[in-house]
């Protein structure tokens, strides 16, 4: 899916975070490629969210962000989704007042603000343009297994697994290029589940760049093309899945939070 020559679609580089005098990551390096989906565990507590929150500008950080060979660590949190950095939460975020489609097409809106340009004074062109925009953001829904008969409902009204969904459908709406996902199998019995892997597994023959935190072993052991563990914020290891599941440290890791 990507040549080897060209730059990682996102690259973390040296990434460090203090909370205080708390050192929540330490020189935590990863990059992910076009069509590649880069796993990143640890423990409780290990810093894997603190990853997404320094990647995605929204801490103040340490270290370099690249993202498509471009340096983008001084730009603003708000302005990198537009540039394709997109990144779904541990907990679900919409917009409540808005039904699931209204979400939709408000995703598909805000990342393509030029081809608005232009209708605002012809009110026939807008209208075109939202039955248009609606048709995409339906047939969006349904890819990600967002059913149509939900499409009118509130996002507070769908099932926790289906609110997953939708979280993710909206991070991949349309000039995504990386998407970091947080723990998105947390809570989901075994369809949901199912409906989770389907869209993953599509989104990276899509030839997005995905980075996938989770607890959830079979997922990222079956899904990962790379595995980066960290503990106490810092990687302590990084490899195949195969590779992983055999290094003593990682499961070392693991045993001394459990002890
Ligand atoms: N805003 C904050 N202020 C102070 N400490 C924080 C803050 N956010 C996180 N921490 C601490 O930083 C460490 C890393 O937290 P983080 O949420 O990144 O862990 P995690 O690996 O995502 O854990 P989990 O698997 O439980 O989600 C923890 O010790 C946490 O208590
Ligand atoms: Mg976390």
């Amino acid at each position: 899916m990507s040549s080897r020559n060209e730059p990682p679609a996102f690259a973390a580089d040296r990434l460090s975070v203090r909370f205080g005098g708390f050192h929540a990551l330490r020189e935590v390096s990863w990059s992910v490629r076009r069509g590649q989906i880069l796993g990143i565990i640890g423990p409780n507590g290990a810093g894997k969210s603190t990853c997404f929150l320094a990647a995605t500008n929204m801490v103040t950080h340490g270290g370099r962000l690249m993202l498509d060979g471009v340096d983008v660590t001084a730009m603003p949190a708000h302005r990198l989704p537009r540039r394709g950095l997109r990144r779904t939460f541990q907990q679900n975020a919409f917009f409540a007042g808005m039904n699931v489609l209204e979400n939709m097409m408000g995703a598909l809106v805000e990342r393509r603000p030029s081809s608005l340009a232009g209708s605002v004074f012809l009110p026939w062109r807008e209208r075109r343009l939202r039955r248009a925009i609606e048709a995409e953001a339906e047939a969006h829904l349904q890819r990600y297994h967002v059913p149509r008969a939900l499409h009118r409902h509130l996002p507070g009204e769908l099932s926790y697994g289906t609110q997953r969904m939708l979280s993710i459908a909206l991070a991949a709406a349309p000039g995504a290029r990386v998407v970091l996902l947080d723990e998105p199998a947390a809570g989901l019995g075994g369809p949901d589940m199912l409906a989770l892997r389907n869209a993953l597994m599509r989104m990276r023959e899509e030839g997005l760049a995905l980075a996938l935190i989770e607890h959830h072993m079979d997922l990222v052991m079956s899904l990962a093309d790379e595995v980066v563990v960290i503990d106490l914020g810092q990687v302590i290891a990084r490899g195949t899945p195969a590779e992983i599941q055999a290094d003593t440290r990682v499961l070392e890791a693991y045993l001394g939070k459990a002890a």
